[in-house]
């Protein structure tokens, strides 16, 4: 596997098909949001499961730690390798999360608990302004961060930019998963924090998340394999 989750922001399990079997992008790591999961439901995790690829499942779980944790107990059924929820939810919501997601009547297969800090698409302005949370994206990055990294999380999704001070302020073992990353070409669309595979791995992140770079490039087999290339040599052909 090489870390490099391609997300599946599709409308619906046809065209994902559709597209992984065009680009030839068979058992790669993909990412399932919101969009696709709530079209599909299950199915769209069994067929991608039969299909060989590693799953992140980003649902972004954000409710009273009860509803998350029997949430979480049923998304271990589905033996997914990661899932998320908002670490806004606060500390007892996520401790609730990683209950729910080891609980006996769940499968013995271990499902990794990420966290979201601040969304990548939020600037400080807006932080500020709309969240009313004060001082700086870092800061309040870090924070979120040691919140997740106290009450069991097994890592963070973050920008690129903030993955050193992260491994820093938790554990190197903390695991960061970031997405915002775009092939040098492409436009950043409403991404704020952005950057390049050459750059997230030379930060030292352990995993990353691609969409449009890809899915909306003229060719997404070589545009995947550029990613890979970047991940993987630190420089692109
Ligand atoms: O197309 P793009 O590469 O911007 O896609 C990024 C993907 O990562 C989207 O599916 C988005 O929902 C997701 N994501 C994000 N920022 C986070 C968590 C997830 O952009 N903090």
């Amino acid at each position: 596997m090489n870390n490099i989750f391609l997300a599946l922001d599709f409308p619906n399990w046809e065209q994902t098909r559709q597209f992984l079997d065009e680009n030839n992008l068979h058992g790669i790591p993909v990412k399932v949001g919101m969009e696709l999961f709530y079209k599909e439901g299950v199915s769209v995790i069994e067929n991608l499961k039969d299909r060989d690829h590693a799953i992140f499942l980003d649902l972004k779980l954000h409710d009273i730690p009860t509803t998350v944790m029997r949430a979480m107990k049923n998304l271990a059924a589905l033996e997914v390798d990661y899932v998320n929820l908002h670490a806004l939810g606060g500390g007892q919501m996520i401790q609730k999360a990683k209950e729910g997601l080891q609980s006996k009547s769940a499968s013995s297969h271990h499902t990794k608990l990420l966290a979201v800090t601040i969304l990548t698409s939020t600037d400080e302005q807006r932080m500020n302004k709309d969240l009313r949370l004060k001082g700086t994206v870092e800061e309040n990055v870090v924070h979120f961060a040691k919140l997740a990294n106290d009450n069991g999380a097994d890592g963070v999704v973050c920008s690129v930019h903030e993955v050193k001070k992260i491994k820093q302020s938790c554990n190197e073992s903390f695991l960061t998963m970031t997405p915002g990353i775009r092939l040098r070409e492409s436009t950043s669309d409403d991404q704020k924090r952005i950057a390049t595979p050459a750059f997230a791995k030379a930060q030292g992140t352990d995993a990353i998340v691609i969409g449009r770079s890809i899915t909306k490039s003229q060719n997404p087999k070589n545009a995947y394999a550029q990613a890979v290339e970047e991940w993987e040599n630190g420089t692109s052909k």
